[in-house]
């Protein structure tokens, strides 16, 4: 068993660390509080190779590993997390599938635009009344010969408005269950598909979380994904990648949060003495950085069973669930420990503390993680 990472990655995590403390440190706050979508960030991360890591180099992405594209991700969630789940959402379940289960006319079409950072993907499967319960989605596409009729919504679809390409999950036989759902690629200009609400949010201000409305949006049959009825298994099959990413964004906001509250605690004297002489604060550093180290480990082992081509769903909903717990937790804690200005806006641990609320519950909650976890050992 080795824990070292080689030469290529420990650069890599330098030239992203340098990118994110360049680039993204001074406007996360900027972004947070404005609710601006950072697309500069987009452009930036396609010039350093960063929008389609873990796709091959011939078509357009930079034929990294998924241990590669989780240390990217940890980087920048440590500093701006609202940029890393635009990224991953973006990678994992909005590129992803295309190169797994497109054609080759999908592929030529989509997959080097969106590895290059040309196009934005996004991934649309929640609906008013199916979040935890996917099976039950209700947006339907009716079969019209050449191209389906698409009617329904979807909710709290992350990069809404401001993707390319949405890989959108329908009902293409009702009386099939989960066997008739399909997934189509439908594209923003789409005729009768219109961006709706976009959501006020607790955290990850930046990144935009909004409905989808389609009403006879018309689908072009090239455009489904894979074939009808697969839908399904093509979600929760891209989940597992996902997952092993959100836990990933986990670690970095966990480790941007630690970071601050241990230099505070460092130059922060009360009693005459830095808090860090204090054992309430030295026992609650160890517990911080053993959460995070387990938590590193557990999304490290996913991503090297993904990258084994091994199964992995159990392991990606460790990583998911510990990870993302773990960042709740130690923001929690980075709060405690600043104390009344951990509270307050100007100091980072306020945005981590917010931004880390949604991870336990985007990409299927923790408690969903739970039972993913419990079958597969009970199986
Ligand atoms: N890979 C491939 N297929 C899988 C699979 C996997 N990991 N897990 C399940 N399946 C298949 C099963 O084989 C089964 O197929 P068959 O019926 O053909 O045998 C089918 O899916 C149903 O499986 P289950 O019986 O296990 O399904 P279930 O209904 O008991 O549980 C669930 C499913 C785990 C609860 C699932 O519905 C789920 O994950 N729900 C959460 C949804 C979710 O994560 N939403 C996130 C939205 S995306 C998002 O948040 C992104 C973002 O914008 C940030």
């Amino acid at each position: 068993m080795n824990f070292d990472l080689t030469e290529e990655q420990l650069l890599l995590k330098r030239m992203v660390r340098e990118f994110a403390e360049n680039e993204l440190a001074p406007k996360a706050a900027y972004w947070d509080e404005t609710g601006t979508f950072p697309r500069e960030n987009l452009k930036k991360m396609a010039e350093l190779d960063l929008m389609g890591m873990p796709f091959p180099e011939t078509v357009g992405g930079a034929g990294m590993s998924v241990l590669d594209y989780v240390l990217v991700l940890e980087e920048i969630a440590r500093v701006c997390p609202t940029t890393a789940v635009i990224l991953a959402v973006h990678t994992s379940v909005g590129t992803m599938p295309i190169y797994l289960f497109g054609n080759q006319q999908q592929k030529e079409k989509y997959l080097t635009k969106l590895c290059r950072g040309e196009y934005l993907g996004a991934f649309a499967l929640t609906e008013p009344t199916a979040g935890s319960d996917a099976t039950k989605i209700k947006c339907s596409a009716e079969d019209k010969g050449d191209h389906y009729l698409v009617n329904g919504t979807k909710i709290f679809i992350t990069n809404a408005g401001e993707a390319d390409v949405y890989c959108t999950f329908v009902v293409t036989d009702k009386t099939k269950s989960h066997h008739g759902i399909s997934c189509l690629l439908i594209e923003k200009n789409t005729p009768g598909f219109k961006v709706g609400k976009i959501e006020k949010k607790m955290g990850l201000n930046g990144s935009k979380t909004g409905e989808l409305i389609f009403e006879n949006a018309i689908v072009p049959k090239e455009n489904l994904l894979g074939q009808e009825g697969e839908g399904f298994k093509i979600a929760m099959s891209l989940l597992d990648g996902g997952r092993i990413g959100i836990g990933a964004q986990g670690i970095g906001i966990a480790q941007g949060a630690y970071d601050y509250a241990l230099a505070y605690t460092k130059e922060r004297k009360q009693f005459g003495q830095p808090i860090s002489n204090f054992q309430a604060i030295q026992f609650k550093l160890a517990d911080m950085a053993t959460r995070i180290d387990a938590a590193r480990l557990l999304v490290y082992q996913a991503a090297y069973l993904r990258d084994q081509k091994l199964p992995h769903s159990k392991q990606a909903s460790m990583a998911k669930m510990y990870g993302t717990d773990t960042a709740m937790w130690v923001a929690t804690e980075a709060v405690q420990i600043l104390g009344g200005y951990g509270y307050i806006r100007e100091y980072p641990v306020e945005r981590y503390f917010r931004d880390a609320k949604i991870t336990q519950i985007y990409e299927g909650t923790n408690q969903i993680q739970r039972l993913v976890i419990a079958k597969n050992i009970l199986k």
